[in-house]
Formats: structure tokens, sequence, C-alpha cells
């Protein structure tokens, strides 16, 4: 039988909702940092990952645009127009000359200001849905670009999995590595740290020790990648952003200490702080490390997670 064309073979067409979108956090296995640019931000080379942490978004059809949030801390955040949610719905609608009206529902998981990008996180999420539910049919990559404006890890979250980080972080290119499932210790900690904030503890520091050490570039890491063992990578983890974060919540060390001595491969700061991530070799080795954090009282709680997800996502 011949298939009939009509007007639903012209495209994607405005989706009656709702759109569920699940997407990742992301932790950094490598982050150097650059001198600051005249624009603000900091050149980077970093390897992004991402993780089990989800926040789950709902899009629902509407007659303007609304946001309501569930979760941890969410109270806190403001729902106007200054929302990262909000600006990612509204600079869709602008670059595709449609009306932004939705109902947007967030379900938070991934912890606020926790160096695990969680607002870029959630910026990626409503590109996905209102993308769906608008029925624009835009690309993964038409959508980085709109996202590259609200957040350096939007186009990261677009994508997910395991990739090259450059620029200010928004231009990313995926690795290719034979498919690894790397366990992960994340330690929460209670309250958040200010990136702007980190990154200026940084160029102070690294103003005391002139000259400047050079942008480190992450071929350990990727080698390590490669070898798919974790006490490889265990030993090629770093973060330029870690000594700030320590600077300014000396705390950090003992949660550090904790992990390594929970048994962790590796533990380090993830992204600006103040969330601590640690490597274990598998499922059951992070079972007892989270336990071990928990007993310790370091942080506020101490779960496992997977490496590499995927990126933004209809469920
Ligand atoms: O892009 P994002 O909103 O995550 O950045 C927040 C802030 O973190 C920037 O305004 C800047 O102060 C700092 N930052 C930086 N260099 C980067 C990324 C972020 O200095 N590569």
């Amino acid at each position: 039988m011949t298939e009939a064309w009509g007007p639903d073979d012209e495209g994607p067409r405005p989706h009656p909702g709702p759109v569920r979108v699940r997407v990742p956090a992301k932790i950094n296995l490598h982050l150097g940092v650059g001198p600051l640019r005249p624009d603000g931000y900091h050149e980077l080379n970093t390897v992004y990952h991402a993780i089990g942490i989800f926040d789950e978004l709902t899009a629902r059809r509407g007659d303007t645009l609304t946001l309501t949030m569930e979760g941890v801390g969410t109270g806190e955040l403001a729902l106007d127009e200054t929302n990262l949610i909000i600006r990612a719905a509204r600079a869709l609608a602008a670059h595709a000359r449609v009306p932004a009206y939705a109902r947007l529902h967030l379900r938070k998981s991934i912890p606020l200001a926790g160096g695990l990008a969680g607002g870029s996180a959630d910026a990626a999420a409503a590109l996905i849905a209102c993308d769906m539910l608008w029925g624009l049919g835009m690309s993964r990559d038409q959508l980085a670009e709109v996202g590259a404006q609200l957040g350096s890890d939007v186009p990261f979250l677009l994508h997910g999995g395991t990739a090259l980080g450059t620029g200010h972080g928004e231009a990313v290119s995926p690795i290719l590595a034979r498919p690894t499932a790397w366990h992960w210790v994340v330690a929460i900690a209670d309250g958040g740290l200010s990136t702007p904030a980190v990154y200026r503890e940084l160029d102070t520091l690294r103003d005391s020790s002139w000259p400047p050490p050079p942008l480190e570039g992450p071929d350990q890491l990727m080698a390590a990648l490669r070898q798919r063992d974790p006490e490889v990578l265990g030993a090629a983890l770093g973060n330029d952003l870690q000594a700030a974060a320590l600077s300014l919540r000396p705390q950090l060390a003992d949660v550090l200490k904790a992990g390594h001595e929970a048994g962790a491969i590796a533990g380090l700061v993830s992204g600006s702080g103040p969330t601590c991530v640690f490597l274990a070799a598998d499922a059951g080795h992070a079972q007892e490390i989270a336990a071990g954090l928990n007993a310790a009282g370091v942080c506020l709680e101490a779960v496992t997670a997977r490496g590499p997800q995927p990126g933004a996502r209809v469920t």
C-alpha cells in the first residue's frame, strides 16, 4: 500500500502536551582555566561528563508563559523573567518568532549553586521541551547556539555523554570513547557557592603567584578515558577551580579527606563547587563510599551516580 502524503508529512507540528524532559547534572573530569578574557569569561579547556542526577521539566500548552517548581531549595529561586528557564523559553520563542506560551513545571533534584550546572541543565531542558511543544523541529546544534547565550554549560547539557569543552565552555565536541560506565559518589554540600565568586577567587590566588600557569590541556585525561581503568582515570582527574573553592570554603578539605578515608579512588571538587565527587571501582564500592561519607557527617548527603548519561531528552 502506498502511503498518502499530506500535511502530517510536512515536518514537526505543535505537540498537544504534556512534554516531559529529563536532564542530567554535569561534572568536569578535567577543568583547565586560562586567563580572564575581556568579555568577563575565562578561557576553558575542560572535559565534561554527564552523571545520573536528574531534573525533570514538564511543558504544557498555555495562554502565557508560567513556571512552577518543586524540590529542595526551589523556594529560593525567582520564578520571574530572571529565571534561566523563562529566559530559555523566551530566547527560543524570539529565535523562532513564535509566541512564548507554555506552562512549565520543574522537579528539581540537582542541587542549586552546587557546581553541577543545575541552572544550565534546566535551561537545556526548557529548550528541548519548548522546541517539541511548539513544533519547531530545531536540531540540538541549533538549540545549543540559542543556549550558549544563557549559560556556558547549556550546549553540553543538550548533548550529554563525555565531551571536550573549549571557549568559555560553550564550544562542545563529543569524545568518542568505547562505552564505559563510571561510578561516582556525589557529596552534596549544605549551601551553594557563587560561580563568579569562585572564578574571582582563582584570579586573586593567581595574582599573587605571577606568572600564571599555562592552560593545561586534557591529554592525560583523554588517554585515561581510553584505558577504561578507574585507577588510571582517578590519577588524571583535575580541577583548576578546586584551590579557589577550598579557599572560600575550607571545610571542603574535610569532605575530600572523608571520601579518601572511605576508600574512594580519587576525589575532587565538581566545577566551581561546593559539591565534591569521588570515583569508585564499581556500583558496590560507590555504595560503600557513600555510606562512609554519610556516616562522617561532612556533607548534607552523599549519593551514587553513574556516568556518562545522555543530555536533555524527552521521556
Ligand atoms: O556561563 P555561566 O552563566 O555559567 O557563567 C557564570 C559566571 O561564571 C560568568 O558570568 C563568569 O563570571 C564566570 N565564568 C567565567 N569563565 C567561564 C565560565 C563562567 O569566568 N568560562
